[in-house]
């Protein structure tokens, strides 16, 4: 991989790193220190002026962590995160080695899928990943969205008279709570959000 800069001589509008970059450097303390300046480099060489790069990785807590640090690294490498995070600052999930950051899609699998899901006695009804949208140019998700406009990045944490959430955006990672005894009509939506 660390050849591509030399060996294509034309730049791309889209480029995809799906499931991979959690195999260079394998195991290694340093291994996102030294996949920063790897796909750096692949993107400021072969990445369109105006193309995107999608980067996509397990949703599992190490993988997940190690792409939320390569997020920050390339961010200081000038490229432009474009979603799914609302904001370019450093990532906040970072600060609690606990955290880390993930969708989760509701799917419909295909038959063919659906087969050898029976077959295999697995049953996926959701899809988890973790991905990153990078640019070389400032165009972003938020910068389409009302100001202050922010992620759900936890499921709803539905306890003895309230039900929670965790939000990232601007003004970073926060839990919010509504309490039942504080439901209206005007917050009722506050009970559907998911995490995206
Ligand atoms: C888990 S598979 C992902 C396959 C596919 N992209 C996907 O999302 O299903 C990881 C892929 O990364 C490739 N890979 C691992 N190390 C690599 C490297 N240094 N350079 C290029 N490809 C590499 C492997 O050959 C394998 O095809």
């Amino acid at each position: 991989m660390e050849e591509l800069p030399r060996l294509l001589k034309e730049q791309y509008d889209l480029i995809i790193f799906s499931n991979v970059l959690n195999e260079l450097f394998i195991g290694e303390d340093n291994r996102v220190s030294r996949r920063i300046p790897l796909v750096g480099n692949i993107l400021r060489t072969l990445l369109a002026d105006d193309g995107s790069c999608i980067i996509i990785e397990p949703a599992l807590r190490e993988t997940s962590r190690d792409l939320l640090t390569l997020r920050d690294g390339l961010l200081r490498e000038r490229l432009h995160l474009f979603s799914p995070c609302m904001t370019g600052d450093r990532c906040p999930a970072l600060d609690n080695p606990r955290d880390w950051c993930h969708e989760d899609l509701l799917w419909e699998p295909s038959e063919r899928i659906r087969e050898i899901d029976r077959r295999i006695g697995l049953r996926k009804d959701s899809l988890k990943f973790s991905y990153l949208v990078l640019r070389k140019d400032a165009l972003t998700l938020a910068g389409v969205l009302p100001e202050r406009s922010c992620r759900v990045v936890s499921e709803p944490l539905v306890s003895r008279g309230k039900i929670e959430l965790f939000l990232c955006g601007p003004a970073g990672r926060r839990l919010v709570t509504r309490l039942d005894k504080e439901r209206t009509a005007e917050n009722e939506v506050f009970g559907e959000l998911r995490r995206e």
